[in-house]
């Protein structure tokens, strides 16, 4: 069992998340599915145990093989699951058992896993709806089919709404322990990204850097809060291989950050000169991320939606790169039209918490609220649109990139070329992307970056690759 931080009464805390998802959900019982092991190929060979968020933010639990009631009444909570057998104890040795489990969870109620099923029999006699989140892990589909007699492609259909918009509403406004767990996690990720900086050396693989950071997590019993993107190739935003090497004159993108005790992400980029010196183009066009950064989090207050500091970020971006002669016309325009989404085509940010991209499981409902996403490329893949809130924690991660294949499509099809000189453009097809991230807290005022500094002028990031 992962130790929480000792400077907070978790369990009283476990207690009021869910009693005040119960009291809005309202109806019949909550039903809370904790993830059960990965294998890899036979039982005990599994993939890392990673907790289901909604249930480990309702229990803290990071335990396989427990499901959660809550019943209607105030309270009333009951724990499922089974204490390890005498083969587990052999194999993998003693483990807390159900009632430390749920006293740590502050719940006093435990049966074993197999009377869950008639406890939940009982509630649909009697005509109580039984709520469930849409999984997103196979085995709760099957898990959930079988406990509720729905077939496993009506599953993900059949979740509450009604539960999703209350986890949505609760999740998305993070308690002081909430953001305290966030802040440490990002002590050791900015550990991670002062010492990639440090090490990077042409000639050396990408992995040996991705192993480097992973390593400083590892030793701390961290987990990844994602897979990290380390990468010369930064304009692949989602790029996951390792195996180029790093080459003189270059950039490498780092974007990585550990999980906290309790399981919570953070998330942060720098993008770095392999040599140690950014080339003048490199540090112009930095700057323009930087500054494109700079705007948004000014923005960030409650109120305000983070489509309009989206919008306003990318329209500080598409001035600086008029500036440099890669873009023309008026700002705004180019923004209206979706210009800039040729060197930004994501959203400046998303949600953070329990998981990097915070409940994206549940849809549309946490980023976007009623609204519909808007169709234009670049907006399409906003992840949050909506109006801010004091206590939300964001990401703010404004890029400029240079994708060859875009470039080339968009000049082909002729596309905005009142505000793209294509011709200034195209030489940069090989040049690869940069981005900027930090982790940012809705304030009453307005918005914290989170976390200790990490290096992020063009001056503190030579610095730290000083060789
Ligand atoms: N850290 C990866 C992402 O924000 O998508
Ligand atoms: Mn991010």
């Amino acid at each position: 069992m992962k130790t929480a931080s000792p400077n907070a009464d978790w369990a009283a805390i476990f207690r009021g998340r869910r009693d005040r998802i119960r009291a809005r959900t309202g109806g019949g019982p909550i039903l809370w599915l904790g993830h059960a092991p990965q294998p890899r190929n036979y039982a005990a060979n599994t993939y890392p145990f990673r907790q289901n968020s909604h249930f480990l933010y309702c229990t803290g639990l990071a335990e396989p093989d427990l499901a959660l009631l809550s019943l209607p009444e105030a309270g009333r909570d009951i724990l499922f699951g089974d204490g390890a057998s005498l083969d587990d104890i052999v194999w993998t040795g003693p483990r807390p058992s159900l009632e430390e489990l749920a006293a740590a969870a502050g719940i006093d109620d435990v049966r074993p896993a197999e009377s869950l099923r008639g406890v939940l029999d009982e509630a649909r006699r009697q005509g109580q709806p039984v709520h469930y989140l849409p999984p997103y892990r196979h085995s709760s589909v099957y898990a959930l089919s079988r406990l509720l007699d729905i077939p496993m492609e009506e599953v993900g259909g059949r979740a509450s709404s009604l539960l999703m918009e209350q986890v949505a509403i609760e999740r998305s406004v993070k308690g002081p322990e909430e953001v305290a767990e966030i802040e440490e996690a990002l002590g050791i990720t900015g550990r991670m990204h002062r010492a990639a900086m440090a090490a990077a050396r042409p000639g050396m693989k990408e992995s040996e850097l991705a192993g480097l950071i992973q390593a400083i997590a590892l030793a701390e019993d961290r987990a990844q809060a994602y897979d990290p993107i380390v990468t010369v190739h930064g304009e692949v935003l989602h790029n996951h291989s390792y195996d180029n090497v790093l080459a003189a004159g270059g950039l490498v993108l780092n974007d990585s950050g550990a999980e906290s005790p309790m399981g919570y992400a953070s998330d942060i980029t720098r993008t770095f000169p392999v040599s140690g010196r950014f080339s003048p183009l490199q540090a112009d066009l930095y700057r323009a991320v930087l500054g494109t950064q700079r705007e948004a989090i000014a923005m960030i207050r409650p109120g305000v939606s983070y489509r309009e500091v989206h919008l306003g970020a990318c329209r500080r971006l598409a001035e600086a790169l008029r500036g440099l002669g890669l873009m023309k016309g008026d700002p705004a325009a180019a923004v209206e039209a979706g210009a800039h989404a040729l060197f930004l085509p994501h959203g400046i940010g998303h949600m953070l918490g329990l998981d990097v991209h915070d409940m994206e499981d549940l849809g549309d409902v946490v980023g976007h609220g009623k609204e519909k996403r808007p169709g234009q490329f670049g907006l399409n893949y906003l992840r949050l649109s909506r109006p801010l809130e004091a206590g939300f924690v964001l990401t703010v991660e404004p890029g400029v990139y240079f994708i060859p294949a875009l470039i080339e499509r968009w000049r082909a099809e002729g596309l905005h070329r009142e505000f793209l000189d294509y011709d200034r453009i195209a030489p940069l097809a090989g040049f690869g992307g940069i981005r900027t991230e930090d982790d940012v807290l809705v304030t009453p005022e307005g918005a914290r970056v989170l976390g200790p500094p990490v290096p992020k002028t063009v001056e503190e990031v030579e610095e730290a690759c000083a060789r």
